[in-house]
This record gives structure tokens, sequence and C-alpha cells, in this order.
């Protein structure tokens, strides 16, 4: 079993099968504690900063709530232009005072490879919360947690992936992660928004990845939907012209017991009336971040 007291969450790819469940075990023991927003003394007196120098909702405040439930406190800032760091400072004279402020840090940053460089400054746990176009860990490991839970288990199903496969870092985490697993994975996206060949290759060394020409609903047991990053585009009229739509109509054609996931934010993607199809998991998805990074802090924090 690995050691988790003191790792750094930066890239999927450090993480294997046994990992992955051993997060997702020690998700389901704080589930019921996260549902009923109880509080335990787990991570009484330890401090998470929290550092978002990009735009979050889920992410930071799952993160600041799951500390909270643990009984720790949290610091840090929403807006990095009232930070130093907007003063030009760097990532890694801002992790050497964090160090010293805090037991644990949390960080999202615009740059691939920013996560990295603020672990490698810092001698206290890093836990990335998305680094531009790259990864973004903690994501996937919910993401893999709500199929488990939603499917009961993860081997023997067909996930299809969909949107915007180029830029989207939830994308790249997740394939890696379901790689660990006996699953067939299956990648629709518009030509020009393809997942990264590099990506696709290590994921084919453990798993089938099939490319669909269509958005073929018909054999996916999971469907996972993403936002256009039209953040991430030289330009944004360019983003728009990849918008898609799922609606009622289009989920007659997925399996009667399919799950329709997102990370969320979503923008049209999925049309609101699909909300209250019984397939929809994307909310019970968002909740699931609470447990999910419950279960990462207490691991890296030793407990
Ligand atoms: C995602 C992200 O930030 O990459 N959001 C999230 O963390 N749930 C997805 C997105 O922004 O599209």
């Amino acid at each position: 079993m690995a050691n988790w007291k003191g790792r750094d969450v930066i890239t999927m790819r450090e993480f294997d099968r046994k990992d992955i469940d051993e997060v997702h075990r020690r998700a389901d023991a704080y589930y019921d504690v996260a549902k009923h927003k109880r509080q335990l003394d787990v991570l009484r007196g330890k401090v998470m900063a929290s550092l978002f120098f990009e735009p979050s909702t889920r992410t930071q405040m799952s993160f600041d709530t799951a500390m909270e439930r643990l009984g720790g406190q949290r610091i840090g800032f929403t807006d990095p232009q009232k930070s130093s760091v907007f003063k030009g400072e760097t990532i890694a004279d801002t992790m050497k005072m964090m160090e010293e402020y805090a037991d644990v840090v949390v960080m999202r940053h615009p740059n691939e490879g920013a996560a990295r460089i603020a672990a490698e400054a810092s001698s206290v746990p890093v836990i990335s919360g998305g680094d531009g176009t790259n990864q973004h860990p903690t994501q996937a490991l919910l993401d893999t947690y709500t199929i488990r839970r939603a499917k009961k288990g993860i081997d023997g199903l067909t996930v299809l992936l969909l949107g915007d496969l180029r830029y989207g870092r939830t994308i790249k985490s997740l394939a890696m992660a379901l790689s660990h697993y006996d699953v067939k994975l299956q990648l629709y996206s518009p030509p020009q928004l393809k997942l990264a060949p590099f990506v696709v290759d290590e994921v084919r060394q453990r798993i089938k990845v099939q490319e669909l020409n269509s958005m073929d609903f018909a054999h996916a047991d999971v469907i996972y939907a993403t936002r256009v990053q039209k953040e991430r585009f030289p330009d944004e009229e360019e983003a728009r012209k990849y918008a898609y739509v799922i609606d009622a109509e289009k989920m007659r054609e997925a399996k009667r017991d399919a799950i329709l996931m997102h990370p969320l934010p979503r923008i049209k993607e999925i049309a609101a009336e699909v909300d209250a199809d019984p397939r929809a998991a994307y909310f019970e998805q968002a909740f699931n971040g609470v447990p999910v990074r419950m279960a990462l802090l207490a691991l890296v924090l030793g407990k």
C-alpha cells in the first residue's frame, strides 16, 4: 500500500488502482458525515491553504467544506489580484510562505506544470485543483467514485467521453484513472478537439479505446459530457462553433441504466429538462467532491 502521508496529488499518472480504491474506501467512510453535514475532529488543528489562481466553484468550495467537516481550518485567497502573486511573486516564493502557514496546500493555476513547481518548492503536500489544460486529479478521483457508487463497480463498463477532449483537463485525468480498470473507453469530439495522442497511447497500453464518428450513446454505461473550454481557445468565436446539446430526446438513445455525468459548469451541453431524468448523475457527482476530498486531505495528512 502506497505511503499517503505527505504525498502530492498532481497528476493521475502517479496513481494506480490500489491508490484509487483506497481513496474511494475512505470516501465511503466519510460519505454520511458529508451528506448529513456533521463534523469530525480528524484534522483538528490542521490548516489548509487554498490558492486559486483561476475561477472555481465546486473544487474550491468542496475542498473548503471537506476541511471543515474534518474539523480543520482553511486560509487563502479566491482573488489572486488581491495577493502578492499579482505583484509578480513567483510560485516558489509563495510556497515558501505557505509551508510555514499551512499543513497542506490546494492550488489551481492556469499554467500547465504549475502544480508540480509548487510541489517541488513546498515541504507540505500540494494537491492540484487543476493546472491549465493538463490535469485535474481530484476530479478524476471523484468521477471514478461517482461511477463506482452509481454502477456498483467500475470493471466491465463502457465509458463515453464527450465534448472538448483537447483542452478539458478532467478528461485527461479521468482517462488515466479509468485505464486501471477493465473499462472500454469511447471518445467522441469534433475532429479539432480530439484527445491528445500521448494520452490515447498511454491509456491504450492498458485498455481498449474506440474513437466514435458520431455522438452514439447506444453502448455507453457512462456518458461523460464536458464543456467547450472557451477560455483556452485563441479566439472565443471559434469555441462557439463546437457547441452541442444533450436534451431529453437525445437521452432516449442512451441505455436505460446508463448514467450521465458532467464535471460542471455546464453551459448549454445538457438541457435543464434532463435534470429530471434519473440517469442524470452530475449533481450527485458534484456532491461526491466533498467525501472524496475529505479522504484525500486525511490521507495526505497521515490520518
Ligand atoms: C472543471 C475544471 O475546472 O476543469 N470544473 C471542475 O473542476 N468541476 C471543468 C470545466 O471547467 O469545464
